[in-house]
């Protein structure tokens, strides 16, 4: 039995829209990219989504949208990739590490109070493993302090906190569509923006700053245009699109089968000793990207899984170690899960089977 850890899904629409695309040599952004932002905007109940060609480069847009810049501290979590805290030092801002909640991974809205400064400008939550943050207080510190929020959502594609889609809530989220996420554009991302004037700027910044909606072609042949910003070569292009489109008529699926296994992982370890279930409420839809769980004797644990086939990951472990970060906080949960947590397969291509061997494999003991 062969067990992947991750999962490509490639729908069976997608040889045909991408082939359609092709035919057309209409390759860059057009016609079809503005169809995926319609359906993702239609899918998910969302509004002013601008497709990227990474979620790294949405998190770079969304900041510089934010008015982020050099003097300024982002407080970020340490659970994440290493793109979370990149993208603050793209815009020449510190970020600042505010701890993780033990019992969920996700940021410790205490510890953001904590980490709050003059210099502090934004919070980046990051919904690990597709669990919502805690949103609520999170708005509460940001109009306190008069924060901007930026939600790295690259997990939690379809997440719900409360009733509300991630995405809907709050100044900037952004989305991944890299091969391995719930649905991909083999490369690609999108940001969601609160209101149109951020839309509208967005749509210039990842296209060289230029307002292709209003800057014609001068008799010259060449649009007109008289920059007053530093653009970026940012945009998604069409045949990355016509995949995500494919894709995303299978977003429903993808996450009922990812739930659903998740829920059999949960039912079959919630009283297993040796695991401890991270603790997500009922009142929000984790999106599942990964089942991720605190292991005794993580080594042996792994050792055991690979044995029976089955692979297993941290996937993450916390970035505030790496120099390019320049951190001098302590952090005690982070520290503390970087010691245990795994996560185990959960994708929609494992099978009934797949997911029972996994569980009894892992009932066995280690
Ligand atoms: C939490 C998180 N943020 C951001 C990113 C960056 O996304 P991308 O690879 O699309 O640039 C990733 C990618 O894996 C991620 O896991």
């Amino acid at each position: 039995m062969q067990i992947d850890f991750f999962h490509t899904h490639i729908s069976k629409n997608a040889q045909k829209y991408v082939f359609d695309v092709l035919n057309s040599t209409l390759l860059s952004e057009g016609h079809v990219v503005q169809e995926f932002e319609n359906q993702l905007e239609k899918k998910l109940s969302l509004n002013h989504v601008v497709t990227v060609n990474s979620g790294t480069t949405a998190l770079h847009l969304s900041l510089l949208l934010a008015g982020i810049k050099e003097g300024d501290e982002v407080i970020i979590p340490s659970q994440t990739f290493v793109a979370t805290g990149l993208s603050v030092l793209m815009v020449k801002a510190t970020p600042v590490f505010a701890d993780i909640d033990y019992t969920t991974g996700n940021i410790s809205t205490s510890d953001i109070r904590a980490k709050v400064t003059h210099k502090t400008k934004a919070i980046i939550p990051v919904h690990w493993a597709g669990y919502p943050c805690d949103m609520d207080e999170i708005l509460n510190i940001a109009s306190e302090f008069d924060l901007k929020i930026i939600e790295d959502a690259a997990h939690a594609l379809g997440a719900y906190y409360k009733n509300k889609p991630i995405g809907s809530i709050s100044d900037f989220t952004c989305f991944s569509f890299q091969a391995i996420k719930h649905i991909t554009t083999g490369d690609g991302g999108a940001i969601t923006c609160e209101n149109p004037q951020s839309y509208n700027e967005a749509r210039k910044l990842r296209w060289f700053g230029i307002d292709r909606a209003n800057s014609p072609m001068s008799n010259l042949g060449e649009r007109e245009y008289d920059l007053d910003v530093i653009g970026y070569k940012y945009h998604m292009n069409n045949f990355s699109a016509a995949l995500g489109n494919a894709n995303l008529e299978d977003l429903d699926h993808i996450i009922n089968a990812r739930t659903n296994i998740a829920n059999t992982y949960t039912n079959a370890f919630s009283t297993f000793s040796g695991i401890e279930l991270l603790d997500y409420k009922p009142e929000n839809k984790c999106a599942w990207w990964l089942y991720t769980f605190k292991v005794e004797q993580r080594k042996k644990f792994i050792q055991k899984l690979k044995s029976k086939g089955i692979p297993s990951s941290v996937v993450h472990v916390g970035i505030h170690k790496n120099k390019v970060f320049k951190n001098k906080q302590i952090l005690e949960n982070q520290n503390l899960f970087d010691q245990n947590q795994i996560s185990i397969p959960l994708h929609s291509a494992l099978s009934e089977e797949m997911v029972e061997h996994i569980i009894k494999s892992i009932k066995e003991g280690w």
